[in-house]
């Protein structure tokens, strides 16, 4: 047993899609969450400076005596934990890997969409662990840069977001895909939408949530679960507080009724 808590992070509020399903599978596990809304979005960002984002905010978490860190980010996952994640003595998880092998055991006709950033789609990580799993299986992806922005907004129900939305997924809906990435941890919080414009038919992979589970069979296997029976939760940000309880409401689909920090992410 290791009852140290979990860092999460994102650029924003996509990581609490993470932080939901690890209250909801692991309830006893204490999470400390840090959203750099001061620098969102990451996926039009250079290599280098997610590079530098990526060290402080796993700085900043590691001055807490944390047990492991997820990167709730499906950007910083693929542009930097490959070049990252052996410098460092902490366990750290990103979102790739878990999603892209949920989907590789999910897909009926071995098509696979992913959904991401445009800095996510430039690396490739997704598709490069589907193909080490599956070589022969067909990948298809697609930029969506407007979703962080809408979604840090609170566009979640607009009819913009439907009109930006049906423009995105034209491309991929004829590629007759089953199985879709969500590969950036803000969409699904726009999964109805997107259900309903790609089909019931369609399974939608959830990567934050996907990491979770991911992250309770490292725990679990580790002897390092957590053993109580209500969790605590500490969020940061990087920017103004106040629309983060708010907006991370929705994302938790339960009220964060936490104070929320602001920290100068600058210093770490
Ligand atoms: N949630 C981040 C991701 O998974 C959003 C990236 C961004 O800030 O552009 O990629």
């Amino acid at each position: 047993m290791d009852n140290r808590p979990i860092g999460v992070f994102d650029s924003g509020l996509g990581g609490l899609s993470c932080v939901k399903e690890i209250m909801s599978i692991m309830p006893g596990e204490d999470v400390i969450y840090f959203g750099d809304t001061g620098r969102v979005p990451y996926g039009s960002r250079s290599q280098e400076t997610l590079m530098k984002y990526v060290r402080q905010d796993i700085r900043f978490l590691r001055s807490f005596d944390i047990k492991m860190i997820i990167i709730a980010c499906g950007t910083a996952s693929s542009a930097v934990l490959p070049w990252i994640g052996d410098e460092l003595d902490t366990k750290i998880m990103g979102v790739v890997q878990p999603a892209s092998k949920k989907a590789v055991e999910s897909t009926k006709n071995g098509r696979i969409g992913i959904l991401g950033t445009a800095a996510t789609v430039k690396y490739g990580k997704y598709v490069e662990d589907i193909k080490k799993l599956n070589p022969d299986a067909q990948v298809f992806q697609k930029a969506c840069p407007m979703f962080v922005p809408l979604v840090e907004n609170g566009y979640m129900d607009s009819e913009v977001t439907e009109i930006i939305a049906r423009e995105y997924l034209e491309e991929i809906r004829k590629k007759d895909v089953d199985t879709l990435i969500l590969g950036c941890t803000h969409y699904p919080i726009l999964k109805d939408v997107i259900q309903k414009i790609m089909g019931d038919e369609i399974l939608l992979i959830d990567s934050g949530a996907t990491a979770a589970h991911s992250a309770y069979e490292f725990l679990k296997s580790t002897g390092m679960l957590n053993d109580k029976t209500t969790g605590e939760y500490k969020y940061f940000v990087s920017d103004s507080t106040e629309d983060f309880a708010k907006l991370g409401s929705m994302f938790l689909s339960k009220p964060i009724c936490e104070d929320v920090g602001k920290i100068d992410i600058e210093r770490y």
